[in-house]
Order: C-alpha cells, then structure tokens, then sequence
C-alpha cells in the first residue's frame, strides 16, 4: 500500500513536469526538500520520458549477446563471459524495455570494456510502453511498479551468485534508474549507476548503502539539474556511500540510451555516459582472487 502510494505521488511529480508546472521548494525543516505540485491536473501532452522513443528495428550492427529464458525466473538478455569469482553488470531499462537495440549495444560494450557478464532483465515482462493511445502511459505505469521489479530481480542476482559471480552491480535507466536505487538499499548489489532517473526521489538517497553513481542531463524536465543536486545534497548527508554526480550539458532526458545515432554531439554524450558508468564499475566491483 505504502509502495502505491509513493508511486503515485512519484507519478503525479512526473505528470507535472511534463505540463511544465512543477515548482521546487525547500522546507526549512533540516533541509528536508520535497516537490511541491501546484497543478496536479494531468497533461495531455506526452511526457520527457516518451519523448525520442527507441527505434525497436534499428540495426546496431548485430548483438553479441542471447535471450536466455527464466534466469532467476526473468527472460534476460546476456551478454559477455561469466566467469568464476567475476564481476557482473545488471542493466535495467527505461519504459520501453529490455528489446532496445540501442540498450543491448550499450550491454554489449560494458561487457567487453569490463570483461565480464551484463545481464538486461525484461523487468516489464513482455509488457513494456508502446506509445499505444488505447492505453495512456499513466494507465500503464500502475502495474509497472519499478519497486516491485527491484523485488524481481533479487532471484536473478542470487542465480548470478550461485553460477559463481563474486560481485554485481546495477545500472538503471529511467524507470530502471528507480529500480537501481531500490536495490542499492539493499545488501544485494556492491555499486550502483543511474542515468537520467525517473521516479527517484531525495529520501531514497538516505537509504543507499553502496557506492553510486548519477548521471543526469542539463535539458532533462524530468529529473532536472536542481533535483540532481538535491540528490546529491542528501547523499553528502548520507555518509556511508561514495557517491559522485555528473550533470552532462546540453543533454535532454535519456541521453544515456535513446540518443540520436546521426547526431555527433550526442553520440559523444552517451559514449560518455557509458564510460563514467564503466569506470566506476570498474572501480567498486571487486574481482575475486583465486
Ligand atoms: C529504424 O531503424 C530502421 C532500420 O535501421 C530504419 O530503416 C528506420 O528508418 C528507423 N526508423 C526511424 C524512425 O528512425
Ligand atoms: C538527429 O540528428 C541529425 C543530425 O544532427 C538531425 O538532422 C536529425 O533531425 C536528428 N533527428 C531527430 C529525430 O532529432
């Protein structure tokens, strides 16, 4: 019940930032900031998460990767080597899902910069947003909980565990942005990356226990610089995690993964994006010595 209602006013957040209404303010109660919604009426237009959907058909250039079926219960596609006391990378999606060639691109090189195993659960299971006017994103998103797909794939990360992964990291993508922090909360993952979050709000930066990483866009309306900084602002409180926060200039929401692909400068953006999230894998995923 809490859950719901925390996605619901995580919803309306969203709904209002795509009328442009959304105004922020600071309560004076020990720097507690919170989002105020002045408009709670719901915008016809499409919100920043919508925006540049994925092209579903789009070659990339063939993937490396395979679906595999029913991996901790979840369809996944897997990409790289798994090996003994290695390291593996969950990546989590945005809206529309684990099928975007641009995503599996993106797995597929993190695979081969860290040498090691990434997974992109369907945490939409087979369900994903497709910009279908019989069913408006915010009808959709009610049984698309990002906290209940955190849940989901605890069984994948304990069957990453069980075939020999020492540890493993999660980067999240919008909505998957969510679902990382969720999970960061946890003793479940040991290093956590989102880029362009939706949904994530400052007191979940209170609960964060490993290493993480925010990547966000100047452009974004979703999760805008000022959000970001508060995000920020809650983790220096938070003094268990190492944390670093990168606002990238000139960047709209989903940069990291739905990027122009003929645009020079927002290749470059994204290829960034994927580095910063590469190094700090590197950094806090340990390898086991054997
Ligand atoms: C999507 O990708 C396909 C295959 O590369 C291409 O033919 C098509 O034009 C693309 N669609 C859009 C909207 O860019
Ligand atoms: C992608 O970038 C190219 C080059 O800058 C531009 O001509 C094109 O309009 C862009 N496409 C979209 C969908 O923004």
């Amino acid at each position: 019940m809490l859950v719901r209602c925390l996605l619901v006013v995580a919803l309306a957040a969203v709904v209002a930032a795509a009328a442009g209404r959304l105004a922020l303010a600071k309560e004076n109660n020990g720097g507690r900031a919170r989002w105020q919604v002045y408009s709670p009426a719901p915008s016809p237009k499409k919100h920043p998460c919508l925006e540049n959907p994925p092209n579903m058909t789009e070659n990339t250039g063939g993937e490396a990767g395979d679906v595999v079926h029913g991996y901790g219960g979840l369809e996944c596609y897997a990409t790289g080597s798994r090996r003994s006391g290695g390291r593996a990378v969950i990546l989590v999606s945005d809206y529309y899902g684990f099928r975007a060639p641009k995503l599996r691109k993106i797995a597929d090189k993190v695979a081969y910069q860290l040498g090691c195993y990434v997974v992109v659960p369907d945490l939409l299971f087979e369900d994903p947003y497709t910009d279908d006017p019989a069913r408006p994103f915010e009808e959709w998103i009610k049984t698309h909980s990002p906290v209940e797909a955190a849940e989901k794939t605890k069984p994948l990360i304990a069957a990453l565990k069980k075939d020999g992964t020492s540890t493993v990291g999660v980067g999240g993508y919008c909505w998957g942005g969510k679902v990382a922090v969720e999970l960061s909360k946890t003793e479940e993952t040991k290093a956590v990356v989102i880029s362009h979050p939706a949904l994530v709000v400052v007191d979940d930066m209170k609960e964060v226990k490993c290493p993480i990483e925010i990547l966000g866009g100047e452009l974004d309306t979703i999760s805008p610089p000022q959000l970001i900084h508060q995000l920020e602002d809650a983790l220096d409180q938070n003094k268990r995690v190492h944390h670093l926060v990168k606002i990238f200039p000139d960047a709209p929401h989903g940069f990291a993964c739905r990027y122009n692909a003929t645009d020079p400068f927002a290749v470059k953006t994204a290829e960034e994006a994927r580095a910063d999230m590469v190094k700090w894998f590197d950094k806090y995923l340990e390898i086991m010595k054997r």
